[in-house]
């Protein structure tokens, strides 16, 4: 699929808002992220950014912060323009409008992680006027929040909407501090009935579960979408090792993810999120020589017969490796 961005808006010092048009309308569930395909330097670079936009049309957004020292997230702010083209495949993810059904939502994000759960927003008031939402935004600062002109629209629109602006560094009557379990407590008497669905850093996520936990939540009804996998943890995995894979060795350092590995010799992997999150990059090998941060959508039963995510594994030792 192609996409042409029409507009770019500069949401805060670091975050900004492509709208696209794309050559087809986007089928989507609100909530999945958009695997897109950017040429920088004559190398074709993949990275996902969840939808902002809701599906069925071909108009679409992806509001994306930049990342220190990242190679796509720059490259988009600093050279993309209206009228340039990207290439994009089709939309996945497991954190989707899918998590749900009638309960009562609380959605909480901090900073470009509003994008999957303000798709999920919009849809669920969209099909139901009347759903009870607490929305929780979290900023440093009031500048750094994002989307406020259309939350506030909708939070005047909609009664049973509650929109909470968390901002650190300031205070004041029309935001609350940082969130704590304190802030989640006093929202909400009920919050225990809700269905939580939460998108930022990986500390603000952790700290939020426990929160929402202790605060009566079922660890099932708590829902989490990762933008950058975790570093699996070092230790046994020092020092260089071979892959061999369809009779080709690869070395392979002990900082390496697999998928780092494979992809600097050329091999045919196909990694949409890098992140641990899509699948994508699944590979067979021997889990016994793997140190790996996450299995993401793979089941326990993939995972007894070797397979495993590429992006978010290293190893200890040389392996024989299957890619798919
Ligand atoms: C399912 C999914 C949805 C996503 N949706 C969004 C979105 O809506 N908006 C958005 O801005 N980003 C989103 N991301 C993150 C995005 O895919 C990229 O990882 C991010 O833009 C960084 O890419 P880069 O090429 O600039 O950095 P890279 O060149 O890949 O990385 C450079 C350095 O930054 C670190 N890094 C990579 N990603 C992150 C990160 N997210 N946060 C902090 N450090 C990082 C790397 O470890 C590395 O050290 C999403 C990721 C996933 C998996
Ligand atoms: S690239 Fe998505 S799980 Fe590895």
């Amino acid at each position: 699929m192609q996409l042409t961005c029409t507009e770019i808006r500069r949401d805060t010092q670091d975050i900004n808002t492509y709208w696209f048009e794309a050559d087809q309308s986007l089928d989507f569930i609100p909530g999945q992220f958009l695997p897109i395909q950017v040429e920088i330097d004559g190398a074709i670079e993949q990275r996902c950014y969840s939808l902002a936009s809701q599906p069925g049309q071909t108009r679409c957004s992806l509001t994306i912060k930049r990342v220190n020292n990242g190679l796509v997230s720059n490259h988009l702010a600093d050279s993309l323009s209206v009228g340039d083209t990207l290439q994009a495949m089709p939309a996945a993810g497991e954190f989707n409008a899918e998590l749900y059904q009638d309960q009562a939502l609380i959605l909480l994000s901090a900073g470009c992680g509003i994008t999957p759960v303000y798709s999920m927003l919009v849809s669920r008031l969209a099909e139901n006027p009347d759903a009870d939402i607490v929305f929780v935004h979290s900023a440093s600062t009031a500048e750094d929040r994002v989307y406020v002109e259309e939350l506030e629209a909708l939070a005047s629109q909609y009664q049973n909407l509650q929109l909470v602006w968390c901002v650190s560094n300031q205070s004041g009557d029309e935001f609350h501090a940082r969130l704590s379990e304190q802030v989640l407590a006093e929202l909400d008497s009920n919050l225990a009935s809700r269905v939580a669905l939460m998108c930022g850093p990986d500390g603000y996520m952790q700290s939020a579960q426990q929160w929402l936990e202790s605060l009566g939540l079922a660890k099932q009804h708590i829902h989490h979408e990762q933008f950058q996998v975790a570093i699996p943890e070092t230790g046994s995995n020092s020092g260089s090792h071979t892959l061999t894979i369809n009779g080709q060795e690869v070395t392979i350092d002990g900082e390496q993810t697999v998928l780092d590995a494979l992809e600097s010799e050329g091999l045919p992997i196909f990694a949409a999120c890098r992140a641990g999150v899509c699948g994508s990059c699944r590979c067979k090998g021997d889990k016994s020589k793997l140190v790996s941060s996450t299995t993401g959508p793979l089941s326990d039963e993939d995972v007894e017969q070797g397979y495993f995510l590429a992006c978010a594994s290293q190893v200890n030792d040389d392996m024989f490796v299957e890619i798919g």
